[in-house]
């Protein structure tokens, strides 16, 4: 729960020298054009005054550091196996999966055990969803994902089925609980399961793969399962399309805000910053009575000055004020139901509008369908997230790994990460009076994230002072940056 952070800084690979050089020439090329505009047109005083006034160049600028992806110094999704790669056959050895945690927890461990099936050369057998988890949601794999598609785009990498065959059934299987961060080594070793069984059940598909040292084919084969095999069965993603469009009729660009405010994270994290008495008491007895939460005294002032809380409404909206956003703008609120209701997020509609929900884009007959069904109503989300032009998460997490991700292999479209160790310090000036919101804020806050709004780097290696397996947790997620191995360098033309 406690997520790492980092300070190593990483420069991305392209050349930086050879870049700079090119944003040099193209300063200059600026400033020349920009001259000679003022000499070729002096009398055009009407033209003049609209390139100087209206749309004038640093409105602009500011209006692209707000908005725009970074510079991705020509960067582009790669998926495509190496030569070495041969096309799967079929398999008479097969694996059965309970696929465990939320939607992204599931999609993300779908594709690991799809690469998993192809190291141990199983046919896999879709998986089953988890009804239990906190959750409970009774959706089945094709109700939340394209079964057929699925199946058809992983053709060439692993046999897949709908169900084990008839004979099959009652056969004894090999129960797994796979080690998580595994190697292929690992993998290897397990194929000699299949001297005794025809059947591995795995009982769990969450980080069964290692993020790091793996072979290239293997992690470009995780990147292919989950961008282009799990794609989301067809109402959602044409409901999802839908969603967006209609939040670009209302004023084109959006920022979409994974606001992590709800009960069962509070409750989990023990947050109640912010909370009155008697939530911060609900919040406890949920905590005792949730079995399967091992922490149960958790200190709510260190998690919070360690970062380890989710912001509030509040703090989203003075952070994302503090960066420039004007009062206008378009935000979707990415989440469940926001603990302590409308009087909380008060303190972020009133400096920000024009907040909308899925309610407020869709009737309650178009949302009927999705709403009893929390992997589906999540899946919405992520297709909004992963479209809009900024992605906040105000807590880390499986979705905010997810659609950072994503957005990352897709083109390095913005998403601004939260500095909330520091930013809680910057808080804590606020709210004693050592800091007013306004310039100067402003400017800590800026520079506190200029490296966090989702430029292409290289995915951050384990802890340095970690040993053994231990580092492997530290490592950050390949679903989270999956660069280099699913995000190439433009081909160089030599010649
Ligand atoms: C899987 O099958 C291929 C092709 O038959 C073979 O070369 C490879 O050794 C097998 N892998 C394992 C782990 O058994
Ligand atoms: C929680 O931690 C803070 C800061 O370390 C400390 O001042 C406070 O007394 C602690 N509260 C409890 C209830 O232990």
């Amino acid at each position: 729960m406690a997520r790492r952070g980092y300070s190593r800084p990483r420069f991305p690979s392209p050349h930086p020298i050879k870049i700079n050089l090119i944003l040099i020439f193209a300063f200059f090329f600026l400033v020349f054009i920009f001259h000679s505009r003022q000499w070729h047109l002096p009398d055009d005083e009407q033209k003049q005054q609209t390139f100087f006034h209206n749309g004038s160049q640093t409105d602009q600028m500011a209006d692209a550091d707000l908005w725009d992806a970074p510079h991705s110094y020509g960067l582009r999704p790669c998926v495509k196996p190496t030569s070495r790669y041969k096309a799967a056959t079929g398999w008479d050895h097969y694996m059965t999966v309970r696929s465990n945690g939320g939607l992204n927890q599931m999609r993300t461990g779908i594709a690991d055990v799809v690469a998993v099936a192809r190291i141990m050369n199983a046919t896999l057998v879709i998986p089953q969803l988890d009804k239990r988890s906190f959750w409970h949601d009774s959706s089945t794999f094709s109700d939340i994902f394209d079964e057929i598609h699925f199946i058809e785009t992983l053709r060439e990498d692993v046999k897949i089925v709908k169900e084990l065959p008839l004979e099959l059934a009652n056969v004894p299987r090999a129960r797994k609980h796979f080690t998580s961060w595994a190697s292929t080594s690992y993998y290897e070793d397990m194929t000699q399961l299949w001297k005794e069984y025809q059947v591995i059940h795995v009982a769990k598909s969450d980080s069964r793969l290692a993020n790091n040292d793996l072979p290239l084919d293997i992690q470009r084969l995780r990147c292919r399962a989950l961008y282009h095999a799990l794609r989301f069965s067809p109402p959602i993603e044409s409901f999802g399309k839908k969603l967006v469009e209609r939040l670009r009729a209302r004023g084109g660009k959006y920022i979409a805000l994974h606001l992590r405010y709800e009960k069962d994270m509070l409750s989990f994290t023990g947050c109640s910053y912010g909370l009155t008495e008697e939530e911060s008491e609900e919040l406890r007895i949920m905590r005792e009575n949730t079995n399967h939460w091992k922490v149960k005294t958790i200190n709510s002032t260190e998690q919070r000055l360690g970062g380890f809380c989710p912001l509030t409404p509040k703090e989203i909206g003075i952070f994302l004020r503090a960066l420039g956003y004007p009062p206008s703008s378009l935000i979707y609120i990415a989440a469940g139901e926001i603990y302590g209701g409308n009087t909380r997020l008060l303190e972020l509609t009133s400096r920000f509008p024009n907040i909308v929900f899925k309610e407020t884009l869709a009737s309650q007959e178009e949302l009927k369908a999705f709403t009893n069904h929390a992997s589906q109503t999540a899946a919405l989300d992520y297709v909004i997230s992963v479209k809009s032009d900024v992605f906040v998460p105000s807590y880390s997490g499986n979705m905010a790994r997810a659609v950072e991700g994503q957005r990352r292999f897709l083109g390095h479209r913005k998403t601004i990460t939260p500095d909330r160790k520091g930013l809680v310090e910057v808080f804590d000036m606020l709210e004693n009076g050592q800091q007013t919101e306004g310039s100067s804020l402003s400017h800590i806050i800026k520079t506190m994230h200029k490296n966090r709004k989702g430029a292409p780097r290289r995915r951050r290696g384990p802890l340095p002072e970690m040993k053994g397996r231990a580092r492997l947790r530290t490592e950050e997620s390949f679903y989270e940056n999956p660069y280099p191995e699913c995000i190439c360098a433009p081909k160089k033309h030599l010649g």
